[in-house]
């Protein structure tokens, strides 16, 4: 029984044959409809989520098995002061596989630990955020045709965005990818990003705070929002959160075939005048992120479709 923590817990193969999976099951949505039948997905959200929580759900009915669960900690016995290991506990003798988002870093972790059933990180605070990093490879594979030299730029809040920390060590292992990483100087990356991951291990990055000066050599965009739950103060966050905003002016500026992906929500970093651009994938980049979590789901369920 796996659970996956960080995108390092499947090797570059493994997440090949998941990609190859998850096309498959869009090309063909009826061979997979029933190869869930009879089997539980837990959702367990302790922070707020759409998307996430929704792509979850949607992957497993559309693989014809079923989901329970709740969607904030105000729901669920945590507001009790029950221990994250205990809920998993008790989950384990309900459902088959669990997804779980805390506002803690580690707490998936714990909780995998003592579960009986397979744990997916669906996000744990400022930490990893897996099945979003699976999406975004997942797109990039789709519409580029392949994972290794590219000029990856990530724009804004690099301090904080999970997406980004997941993003960045799953990239790390293709051939000859480049990073510009753009943010003000209050949102750059983590020195434990920086320093211990990319700096000891040669990869060549560079940081700056103005996006116009680099667009033009980036084969992909990787927006995010400034993530103002994690802030410690208002002020803070109003001062820094509309410092990029991705218009129709500035997409002049890049290259034809670079795409913009974001994971979402988006608040004003990505003006809505641009998402008629071919360019912008971050509604694409959604779809594909229902498909790669049903072959994630099979693959942790051991479940093989012929
Ligand atoms: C991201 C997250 O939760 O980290 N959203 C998501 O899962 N699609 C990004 C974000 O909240 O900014």
């Amino acid at each position: 029984m796996k659970s996956i923590m960080s995108p390092l817990d499947l090797s570059t193969a493994e997440l090949d044959e998941l990609m190859d999976t998850a096309e498959d099951i869009m090309a063909n949505p009826a061979k997979y409809a029933h190869a869930c039948d009879g089997r539980l997905l837990a959702t367990l959200f302790y922070e707020p989520s759409t998307r996430t929580r929704l792509s979850f759900e949607a992957a497993m009915l559309r693989l014809g098995g079923k989901t329970l669960g709740f969607h904030s900690s105000d729901s669920s016995s945590a507001t009790k002061g029950e221990t994250v290991a205990d809920t998993i506990r008790v989950v384990s003798s309900f459902a088959d596989i669990c997804a779980m988002r805390h506002p803690k870093e580690g707490a998936p972790m714990v909780a995998a630990a003592v579960s009986q059933i397979p744990v997916i990180n669906a996000g744990d605070g400022g930490h990893q955020h897996p099945t979003q990093t699976l999406t975004d490879l997942m797109t990039i594979r789709a519409l580029k045709g392949h994972l290794d030299n590219l000029t990856i730029g990530m724009c804004g809040d690099l301090m904080f965005g999970r997406t980004v920390h997941s993003l960045i060590r799953a990239l790390i292992r293709y051939e000859n990818v480049k990073f510009v990483f753009i943010s003000p100087k209050e949102l750059m990356l983590p020195s434990y990003i920086r320093d211990d991951l990319l700096t000891q291990n040669n990869i060549a990055f560079r940081e700056v705070s103005r996006l116009e000066d680099v667009l033009p050599s980036l084969d992909i965009l990787y927006m995010t929002r400034v993530q103002r739950e994690r802030f410690f103060n208002e002020e803070d966050y109003v001062r820094l959160k509309d410092f990029y905003i991705l218009d129709k002016k500035k997409m002049q500026l890049a290259s034809p075939d670079m795409l913009v992906l974001h994971p979402l929500p988006r608040v004003n970093e990505i003006s809505t005048e641009i998402d008629d651009d071919p360019r912008s994938v971050y509604f694409k980049q959604v779809r594909y992120g229902m498909f790669i979590r049903m072959a994630l789901i099979l693959k942790l369920l051991e479940i093989k479709v012929d």
